[in-house]
């Protein structure tokens, strides 16, 4: 059903326009979440500099558990959103007391942790081999194919296509490819190392509403 994907390909052009954004320097599944639920909803360009205060105030899991709400919010004012604000403060509790789950699976059971923030992280900070599929990822997969699917057939063929032991760069790829050039409104074919590609030149417009996201 999918057509064949040069991966390395996609592997090396992100490789050359990588960008070099602060959540990418690190493995520290803290700091990797905080990014990831900061980008739920928010422009990478706007998260950068909450990202930072947020770090430098609540550097850690038991410094963000322990601190007020109230200043949890006030840092957060701004991003939109709070309830991902509280969400990521029980998080820091939770795994504070019992530790981190070192999987996608377990992560899932965090509060407000969906699957494809619990893919991010276990694949960023923990090294697990499964596929994060966000808006964009799933915007570029259907592109690529040509074909609107599920959710379950969507993450059948995302896991098809992850080359074995680059989860963590992969996934960056595909989040950046579809951020950057594959993108909803005016896509850069000319610019896409994705070379079966079925919707090159003629780009496979979004499905109506629906979002996989987590
Ligand atoms: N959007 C969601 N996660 C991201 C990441 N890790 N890097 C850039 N953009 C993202």
């Amino acid at each position: 059903r999918g057509v064949p994907v040069d991966a390395d390909a996609i592997l090396s052009w992100y490789g050359a326009v990588r960008r070099d954004l602060p959540w990418r320097r690190t493995t520290d599944p803290y700091r990797i979440l905080v990014s990831e639920v900061m980008l739920q909803q928010t422009q990478v360009a706007r998260v950068v500099p909450y990202y930072e205060a947020f770090l430098e105030r609540f550097p850690d899991e038991v410094a963000l558990g322990s601190a007020p709400t109230a200043d949890v919010l006030r840092l957060w004012s701004g991003l939109g959103y709070n309830r991902r604000a509280l969400a990521l403060q029980a998080c820091a509790r939770a795994v504070a007391r019992d530790g981190w789950p070192r999987a996608a699976e377990g992560l899932r059971a965090l509060p407000g942790i969906g699957p494809y923030t619990a893919a991010a992280v276990a694949s960023f900070a923990f090294g697990e081999q499964v596929a994060a599929v966000d808006t964009n990822v799933r915007r570029v997969i259907e592109r690529v194919d040509r074909a609107h699917r599920t959710p379950r057939p969507l993450a059948a063929r995302a896991a098809e296509l992850l080359p074995a032991g680059r989860a963590a760069d992969w996934n960056q790829a595909m989040m950046e490819l579809g951020a950057t050039v594959c993108t909803a409104r005016s896509p850069g074919c000319d610019a896409c190392p994705v070379t079966g590609c079925r919707s090159r030149g003629r780009p496979l417009p979004p499905p109506p509403a629906r979002r996989a996201r987590g």
